[in-house]
C-alpha cells in the first residue's frame, strides 16, 4: 500500500513536471525567416545520448551540420541509432524542406542538401540557445512536436559588405557567413576593389598588393564636416588567394555562394595608382584617402582590357559563381571625354556618346565572361547607354533601373538604397555611431516588397530577390559591422524568403526580442532598438494630443513633461498627451521597475502655423513621405542627421509649391525652415525658394548659396499680416560633372516651417 502510493506520488509529480515542461516549450515556436507553414502539437521529443543520426551522401553537408552542431554545442553524442532522418523528397522545392518533430523521430525531407539545411537552421531555433556557444550542460534537449513545411520567395537572398573602404578579418568574413547561412540567405555579394583599396591578391600585378592595398591615411570624421581632416595613418591590406579560397570553401559549406565584385569602370583609382596606363591621363594618382567618387576611371585601352582579363581570369579561378560583379557604377565621364583615345574609340565604334563607350566596356567585358561560362551583374548604371546582352542588374538607386531591366526582359537583384542599405542610421537616438546618413529603421527594411508595383506578373518574374548592403566608409570595425547588420538583417531574409501575407511587423518584432539571447550566444552585437518609444503628434477634433507607442507588448512607458528624466515614480502613459502649449516630452520604457532602452525625448514647438490646413501641389517621393504635408506644421522638427525620418519630406528632381493656409488674417513675425545638402547623397538645396503672401507686394525670393554646411536654415525675419503663406521651392536640376551622381536629378529635403 505504502509503496503504491509512493508511485502513484511520483507519476503525479512527474505529471506535473511533463505539463509543465511540454507547455512551456510547445507554446511558441519563433523562427526567423518566418517559414511557411508550421503547425505545434501537444508534446515533445527528446533528444540524448542514445539518439542516432542517419543519413546518405545526399546530405552530407546538412547532416554533418547538425550532428557537430549538436556534438559541439553540448556533451550530448549522436551515437544511438536512426531517431534523426534525412529522407529524399523530389516533390519538394529545390531549396525546400519539411522537418517534422514526431514522437519517435526527427524527420528532415529535403529535394536538396540545401533545402535539408535550411531544415537543419530552423530545428536550431527550436534548440537551446547555450548549443551556440557550447555551453549546454544538460545531458537530453527537450524539442517540441512541430510540423514545419517550408520554401523560399525568392532564389537570390543576399548580403553585402564593402571591404575596401574597411578591411575585415577572414575570421569576421567567415562570422558574417555562418549569420547569413543561418537566416537562410545563400548570396555574399564581396565588394573587394574600390577607389580607397584593392584587397584581392592578383598574383600577374604585384603593385596592386604593394600600391592599390594600401592608402596614406584616412578621412576623420564625416564627409559633410568642412575642412576635411586626416587621420596620418597608413591603412590597408589584401586578401591571399589562399585566404579567398578559404572563405569560398567556408561558404559552400554553407550553400552560400560567394560573388565577387571587381569594378569598372569607376571606382577604380587604386589600381590606377599602382597602373596609371590604366587611367586616360597616363598621371600618377594616389590610392584615395576620402569617401565619394572619382574622376580617375579605367580607359578603355588595350592595356585596360588585357589588365581587367587577367585580373578577371585569377578571380574565375578562386569564385565558382556563375555571377560576376563587375560594378559600373559611378563612373564620371569627364576623363573620358578629353581623353583622344576616348573619343577616337566613340568614333571608330559609332557610338553617341561616353555613356555608350561604358555600354561598350561592359559589353566588352561580359563577352569575355560570358566565354568562360560566367554571367555579368552590374549596379542599375549599366542601364546607360544600353544594357549589355544578357547582363544582370543590380537596382540602387531607387527602383526604376529595375523596372527597366525587367521590362527589357533582363533579370534583377534590387538594394534600393530606400529600404537596403544598412549603412544608414537606424535609430534617431544621437548617441548612434556616425553614419553616412539617411534613416532606414527596422520597421522599413521590413516593409520592402522586392516587386516593384509598376511590374505585371510576367516581368516579375525577372526579379530574382534582394539583399542588403554595408558600405562601410564609417564603419570601422567588425563589431560595428554587425551592429549595422543586426536587426535589419533579420527584417532582410524575412523579405526574401517568407510569404507576403504572412507580414506582421509585431509578431516579427517579438521573434526579434526572442533572438537577441541566441545573438548574445553567438557574441554578435546586435543594436537593439526595440525599447525604443515612437511619438506621433495626433491632431483632430480633440485638439492636439501627443501619441506615445513602443514595439514591445507588456512594458509600461514613463513619461515627464518639465524636461527631467523619468523614474519608475513618473506618469505611466495610458492615453494621448494633450498639448496646449510648447513642451518637452521625455519618455522611457519600464519593465517593472527596470528601465529598458535610452530615453526619447522629443521638443514641440507650438508655432502658428501648427495643424493649420497644408497643401503641397507634389506627392513626396514614395521612399521618403515623411509624415505627409501636415508634418512640416506640425509643431516637430526632424533629426540633424537623419532626414529620411517622419519629419523630413523628400522629392526628386520637381519644383514644389506649398500652400499654408492660416485660416484668417495673422500677424506673422518670422518664418524658418531647413533643407538637406547631403551632396554625397545627391541632396541638394534648392535653386530658389520664393514666398508670397495675401499681399502681392510682400513676396520675396530667397537664392540659396550652395552651401557648405549639411543643413541650410532659412530664417526669413519678415512682420507682416497674411491669411496664408506660399512657398515655391524650385529643386537644384541636375547635379554637375565631378560630383555623386552627376547627370541624375538631385533630391530636396524640407522639414517644418516654423512661423512665429
Ligand atoms: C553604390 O552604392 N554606389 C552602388
Ligand atoms: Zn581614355
Amino acid at each position: 500500500m505504502h509503496y503504491k502510493k509512493t508511485l502513484l506520488f511520483l507519476v503525479f509529480i512527474s505529471f506535473l513536471f511533463n505539463c509543465k515542461n511540454e507547455e512551456k516549450i510547445s507554446s511558441e515556436v519563433l523562427i526567423i525567416p518566418q517559414p511557411s507553414e508550421q503547425t505545434i502539437n501537444k508534446g515533445s521529443f527528446t533528444l540524448n545520448a542514445s539518439t542516432g543520426i542517419q543519413y546518405d551522401d545526399d546530405f552530407k553537408i546538412s547532416a554533418e551540420f547538425l550532428k557537430s552542431y549538436i556534438e559541439e554545442g553540448s556533451n550530448i553524442k549522436l551515437v544511438g541509432s536512426n531517431d534523426i532522418s534525412f529522407i529524399k523528397d523530389d516533390t519538394l522545392a529545390d531549396e525546400g524542406y519539411s522537418l517534422e518533430i514526431l514522437p519517435n523521430t526527427i524527420q528532415i525531407k529535403a529535394k536538396t542538401d540545401q533545402g535539408a539545411f535550411y531544415a537543419v537552421q530552423s530545428l536550431r531555433q527550436l534548440l537551446p540557445v547555450e548549443f551556440e556557444n557550447a555551453s549546454y550542460s544538460k545531458d537530453k534537449i527537450v524539442i517540441p512536436f512541430v510540423t514545419i513545411k517550408d520554401k523560399p520567395k525568392f532564389i537570390y537572398r543576399g548580403m553585402h559588405l564593402d571591404v575596401a573602404r574597411h578591411m575585415f578579418s577572414v575570421d569576421f568574413i567567415k562570422k558574417y557567413i555562418d549569420a547569413l547561412a543561418m537566416l537562410k540567405m545563400n548570396t555574399f555579394h564581396w565588394h573587394l576593389t574600390d577607389d580607397q583599396g584593392w584587397r584581392i591578391e592578383i598574383k600577374q600585378y604585384p603593385r596592386l598588393q604593394e600600391v592599390s592595398a594600401y592608402r596614406n591615411e584616412t578621412l576623420v570624421g564625416h564627409y559633410s564636416d568642412q575642412p576635411h581632416q586626416f587621420d596620418g595613418k597608413k591603412y590597408g591590406g589584401f586578401y591571399t588567394q589562399e585566404e579567398i579560397k578559404e572563405v569560398v570553401a567556408y561558404a559552400q559549406s554553407r550553400f552560400v555562394t560567394v560573388i565577387p565584385e571587381i569594378e569598372m569602370p569607376g571606382h577604380a583609382q587604386a589600381a590606377i595608382a599602382a597602373y596609371p596606363e590604366l587611367g586616360c591621363t597616363g598621371e600618377q594618382v594616389k590610392v584615395a584617402q576620402k569617401w565619394g567618387v572619382f574622376e580617375d576611371i579605367f580607359c578603355p585601352n588595350q592595356k585596360t582590357f588585357a589588365f581587367l582579363e587577367d585580373v578577371l581570369e585569377e578571380v574565375l579561378d578562386l569564385f565558382p559563381s556563375e555571377y560576376i560583379h563587375i560594378g559600373g557604377d559611378e563612373a564620371p565621364k569627364t576623363r573620358w571625354k578629353n581623353c583622344d583615345h576616348c573619343q577616337a574609340l566613340i568614333k571608330k565604334e559609332g557610338l553617341k556618346d561616353e555613356h555608350e563607350l561604358q555600354s561598350y566596356f561592359i559589353s566588352r567585358i561580359e563577352a569575355y565572361l560570358n566565354s568562360k561560362g560566367r554571367q555579368i551583374i552590374g549596379w542599375d548604371e549599366i542601364l546607360e547607354g544600353g544594357l549589355a546582352p544578357n547582363a544582370t542588374v543590380m537596382s540602387w538607386r531607387g527602383v526604376t533601373g529595375a523596372v527597366e531591366a525587367a521590362k527589357q526582359h533582363h533579370n534583377v537583384i534590387m538594394t534600393p538604397t530606400s529600404h537596403c542599405y544598412f549603412d544608414y542610421y537606424q535609430s534617431e537616438n544621437d548617441d548612434e555611431p556616425i553614419a553616412i546618413g539617411g534613416f532606414l529603421p527596422l520597421e522599413k527594411v521590413y516593409s520592402f516588397n522586392p516587386i516593384p508595383e509598376e511590374l505585371n506578373e510576367e516581368e516579375s518574374k525577372f526579379i530574382l530577390g534582394a539583399q542588403g548592403n554595408i558600405w562601410t566608409e564609417y564603419i570601422k570595425t567588425s563589431e560595428h559591422v554587425e551592429y549595422m547588420a543586426f536587426p535589419r538583417i533579420f527584417a532582410m531574409s524575412e523579405v526574401v524568403w517568407s510569404k507576403l501575407e504572412h507580414k506582421n511587423y509585431a509578431d516579427f518584432v517579438k521573434r526579434v526580442e526572442n533572438f537577441h539571447k541566441r545573438l548574445d550566444a553567438l557574441s554578435i552585437n546586435y543594436a537593439n532598438h526595440l525599447y525604443e518609444i515612437e511619438g506621433e503628434l495626433l491632431s483632430d477634433d480633440n485638439g492636439l494630443r501627443y501619441q506615445l507607442q513602443t514595439l514591445t507588448n507588456g512594458k509600461t512607458i514613463r513619461f515627464t513633461l518639465d524636461g527631467s528624466e523619468p523614474t519608475v515614480n513618473s506618469e505611466a502613459y495610458t492615453k494621448p498627451i494633450p498639448i496646449t502649449e510648447s513642451v518637452s516630452i521625455k519618455a522611457s520604457v519600464f519593465n517593472s521597475d527596470k528601465k529598458l532602452g535610452t530615453t526619447f525625448s522629443q521638443d514641440i514647438n507650438l508655432h502658428k502655423a501648427v495643424g493649420k490646413k497644408i497643401t503641397i501641389n507634389k506627392e513626396p517621393h514614395k521612399s521618403y513621405p515623411g509624415s505627409g504635408a501636415e508634418g512640416l506644421v506640425n509643431g516637430i522638427s526632424g533629426s540633424d542627421s537623419r532626414y529620411g525620418d517622419k519629419e523630413w519630406l523628400g522629392f526628386w528632381g520637381e519644383d514644389i509649391e506649398i500652400t499654408i493656409d492660416l485660416g484668417e488674417e495673422t500677424e506673422i513675425n518670422s518664418i524658418e525652415t531647413r533643407f538637406h545638402n547631403g551632396q554625397g547623397q545627391w541632396i541638394y538645396a534648392p535653386k530658389s525658394i520664393i514666398f508670397s503672401f495675401s499681399d502681392e507686394k510682400q513676396q520675396f525670393s530667397i537664392v540659396p548659396n550652395p552651401s557648405e554646411k549639411s543643413i541650410l536654415d532659412l530664417k526669413i525675419p519678415k512682420k507682416l499680416t497674411t491669411s496664408f503663406i506660399k512657398i515655391n521651392v524650385y529643386n537644384y536640376g541636375i547635379i554637375p560633372e565631378g560630383k555623386q551622381g552627376a547627370g541624375n536629378k538631385a533630391w530636396t529635403f524640407i522639414d517644418e516651417i516654423i512661423v512665429n
